[in-house]
């Protein structure tokens, strides 16, 4: 039997909380969460709402509670050091100290780490504190990648063609940042296709789990607004219709370096989640960015396949023996959709905008999975809450099935929202296949 703290309140840790509980440990479950999650609440013997940088409140709620171990979420408890509050009291947690979640909280020094470690797949970067030189480094690249240094909740980058077109825009832009952030990097920008790889780490092992693709734009089609994530798939064989085997291979090989490279620079093992934004190119697999923690929406689709315990995982991540761990999932389809207020990324005095705090019903998902984010549970029922409501999941043999799940179960939420329909189409992932066929030559 284990004392588990989960420390998020999304549709990640919902899954996350599912995992937990499908463990034959019997474990027991206390939640501390920034906003009420009925998912998660649901299945909590406690929770305790508070801020994720009220680090004594959630060290209070864990020393009550008898925690044997804690599993963090999202990032802004990690930026905000609670990794490091927790072990003050003897707590082991599954996630990185405050210095080692910088592999997200600061690109720069992800990008330095990489540059220095001699490990391949960064871009053409430099890190600037002042103006000084941005002009003549826009004037060598092709194209342009902006980043302010810190974080952005997945929608700080800016990209050359997506987010602006001409050299002076970029100007305009590195100006702004430099005035809000404390440095700014600029990037070459590649051409590719982007994926995820999220591997569990114990500071030594580094384990891949299976590979899924994001869809970051807000509408069908990939127009829009950058959002957290609107939906993403994994596919039976764990790779994805557009990669070859090596891209997945040198994704794998450019974590385990950077692994080895924090406890070389740092004196102190990454225990927790590495999630690699990668981008298969021309020239092989680049790095985009590492997280610090499962993705979201991408947790959601493979911790269903997950077939070996969670808790055990975790566990072996907290002692430093993963090696001794055979890490199994299902060799399933999954299609995320996230169900989301219409108003969703769109600008304030946008006439859906209205939409993002109202009532909505949840009828019968059917086969599908469901997993709250951010909605809001009152006496005479559920409330949207502004950002992405609900994640649906539908897993079966093949992709279409796995979609056809998830479209399902979408439509069983009723009310003013919206949802990518196009994830997990045959004639969206053919794009996939047609663009990297193109980069590639073939
Ligand atoms: N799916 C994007 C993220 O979790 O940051």
């Amino acid at each position: 039997m284990a004392n588990i703290l989960l420390v998020g309140n999304g549709a990640r840790e919902h899954v996350m909380v599912e995992a937990i509980l499908r463990s034959k440990e019997n474990p027991h479950l206390f939640s501390y969460m920034k906003a009420n999650n009925p998912g998660i609440a649901q299945f909590s013997e406690k929770i305790k709402l508070g801020s994720y940088s009220d680090l004594k409140a959630i060290v209070d709620f864990a020393q009550e509670n008898k925690i044997d171990f804690a599993v963090i979420g999202p990032e802004d408890p990690l930026n905000n050091g609670v990794v490091d509050a927790l072990a003050g009291s003897g707590i082991p947690t599954v996630g990185p100290t405050k210095s080692l979640a910088r592999l997200e909280t600061s690109k720069s020094f992800t990008r330095n780490l990489v540059d220095k470690y001699n490990i391949p797949g960064n871009p053409q970067f430099k890190v600037f504190t002042s103006f000084a030189g941005v002009e003549s480094f826009l004037n060598d690249l092709e194209g342009i990648v902006l980043k302010p240094d810190g974080l952005t909740g997945g929608k700080g980058v800016l990209v050359q063609g997506d987010h602006f077109a001409t050299k002076q825009e970029a100007l305009n832009l590195c100006k702004q940042i430099l005035a809000d952030s404390s440095s700014l990097i600029v990037e070459e920008k590649f051409d590719g296709e982007e994926f995820s790889l999220q591997c569990l780490c114990d500071g030594k092992t580094v384990v891949a789990t299976p590979l899924v693709q994001d869809h970051k734009r807000r509408f069908e089609g990939d127009k829009g607004p950058n959002t957290g994530g609107m939906g993403s798939y994994s596919m039976p064989d764990h790779s994805l219709p557009f990669l070859k085997p090596q891209d997945m291979q040198e994704g794998l090989e450019i974590t385990r370096q950077v692994a080895a490279a924090l406890l070389k620079e740092t004196g102190s093992p990454y225990k927790g989640v590495m999630y690699g934004g990668f981008i298969a190119t021309r020239n092989g697999t680049k790095l985009l960015e590492y997280n610090a923690r499962f993705g979201d929406p991408e947790a959601m689709n493979i911790l269903p396949l997950l077939e070996t315990d969670f808790v055990e995982v975790c566990f072996h991540i907290t002692e430093g023996t993963l090696d001794k761990l055979k890490i199994e999932f299902k060799q399933k389809a999954t299609v995320c959709k996230y169900v989301v207020p219409k108003g969703y990324g769109l600008p304030a005095d946008h006439p859906d905008a209205a939409s993002s705090k109202a009532k909505i019903e949840v009828d019968n998902v059917g086969k599908a999975r469901l997993y709250y984010s951010s909605v809001d549970k009152k006496e005479d029922g559920l409330y949207l809450s502004s950002s992405r409501a609900i994640g649906i999941v539908g897993i079966a043999d093949t992709l279409d099935a796995a979609r056809l799940i998830a479209e399902e179960g979408v439509k069983a939420v009723k009310g003013p929202v919206a949802y990518r329909e196009d994830i997990g189409t045959d004639a969206l992932i053919q794009k996939r296949i047609d663009h990297m066929k193109k980069i590639r030559g073939i």
